[in-house]
């Protein structure tokens, strides 16, 4: 099991084996809003049927996205993905209710990938992404977008993986296209999408190697950066990585010495993404903090852009499915899980002063839906990673989002 899952996991290309163990710039100089405390309101059951009836002590705020003036953000599925948030159904309609009530910014979860914005050589296929960015708009919510480069392999257009011609060339317009088309329309963009490998070095060969890094070397990092400024003189520009904040601090040292060299010959680039796949156990706030504290110190924004945070962990010592996973979110886990949310959260508030604050993404609105359930976890069994349940409450998690951002205790 934890071999299929790793390769699952390199395969995907997404996230940490070292587990085990960002509006329009939303800055502000205002000071934090007054937040009401919480009052009382019932939280429905979920799939966990075992948490409603004993974390009953939060209300839904009136939107998350009113308690900072930094962008709080959602992925979310569009287009012609099978759940995507403008079907006609309750679930559809569910979607829509909680982004327009509580987020202020929107990432696509894939329709704003590679393959889809640019399927031929020359094709580049806008409608579904357009569709988003437009219903965005009409309820006042940022797009960020996400990426314009990323060496995933289902990511790579087929046509561009055996491209005969100059790389350079090739990835000029396939960046200046696509950020020039949503030239005022995103606030920010993830350039380049997990260039580096755990270890610090640039990825490059195997299965999780990258076609850009095997054809053009590590240029194709900057070069994406000055073409995406060049379309588009002003999105946030960031680079985006998971594991950023892990103990063994290699990785994050090796996109600050990128960072580092990108300042010093003004290649542009305005923050670093925290994807922050994370869990309740790994990693430390405190490593957190000093990672967030590395970026501010650069003078950059930090966004956190793909934040969930699973129940189970399989990379811990101790797991061992299915003799010790937890099958149901507990009150017990489900009072965990909030007060981890709030903690990161807080951390983020804390370390990061206002006009660096990128803002704050969850990575999908409800947990049957997070992309854990199949990539982590292959289906083999249920987590609770996100802030809502299946029937579209919000859990503890949600209140400890909330709690963090209003400056409260986390408790
Ligand atoms: C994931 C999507 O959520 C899934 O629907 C898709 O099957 C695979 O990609 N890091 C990233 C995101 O940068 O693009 C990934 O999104 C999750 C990990």
């Amino acid at each position: 099991m934890y071999k299929s899952l790793l390769s699952s996991l390199l395969l995907a290309g997404s996230l940490s084996l070292i587990a085990c163990g960002s509006g329009s710039g939303g800055s502000s100089s205002n000071p934090p809003p007054v937040v009401p405390s919480s009052s009382q309101a019932a939280i429905s059951s979920s799939s966990s049927a075992a948490v409603s009836s004993s974390s009953s002590s939060e209300s839904a705020t009136s939107g998350l996205r009113e308690l900072v003036t930094f962008p709080v953000g959602v992925a979310v599925n569009a287009g012609n993905e099978t759940l995507s948030l403008f079907k006609n159904t309750d679930n559809g309609n569910n979607q829509r209710a909680i982004v327009e009530q509580h987020f202020s910014q929107l990432t696509a979860g894939n329709i704003m990938k590679m393959s889809y914005l640019h399927p031929g050589e020359n094709t580049f296929y806008y409608s579904h992404a357009d569709a988003l960015v437009e219903y965005a708009h009409e309820h006042n919510i940022s797009i960020h977008g996400h990426a314009l480069i990323w060496h995933s392999d289902y990511q790579v257009p087929g046509w561009m993986k055996s491209y005969p011609g100059d790389w350079s060339d090739m990835l000029k317009i396939h960046v200046q296209t696509i950020a020039g088309h949503f030239a005022g329309k995103v606030a920010s963009w993830d350039v380049v999408n997990e260039a580096f490998l755990d270890d610090g070095n640039y990825r490059n060969l195997g299965d999780d190697g990258s076609i850009f890094y095997q054809k053009m070397g590590k240029a194709y990092i900057e070069e994406a950066f000055v073409n995406a400024r060049a379309a588009d003189g002003i999105a946030d520009l960031y680079y985006n990585d998971y594991s950023l904040e892990n103990d063994g601090r290699v990785k994050l040292d090796a996109v600050l010495a990128m960072v580092d060299d990108f300042q010093s010959r003004n290649i542009p680039i305005d923050g670093i993404g925290f994807q922050m796949h994370t869990y309740l156990d790994w990693p430390s706030i405190s490593t957190i903090r000093t990672a967030f504290q590395q970026v501010v110190d650069r003078n950059l924004k930090v966004k956190i852009t793909e934040l969930d945070i699973p129940i189970n962990n399989p990379y811990s010592g101790s797991y061992n499915f299915p003799d010790n996973y937890h099958p149901t979110l507990t009150p017990t886990l489900a009072a965990a899980q909030k007060r981890r949310y709030c903690e990161i959260v807080a951390a983020y508030m804390d370390v990061v002063p206002e006009p660096l604050r990128g803002g704050i993404t969850v990575w999908g609105i409800w947990d049957s839906d997070s992309w854990l359930i199949n990539q982590l976890f292959q289906n083999n069994h249920d987590d609770w990673p996100l802030l809502f349940d299946d029937f579209f409450q919000p859990k503890p998690a949600f209140f400890g989002v909330e709690d963090g951002l209003g400056y409260r205790p986390c408790s």
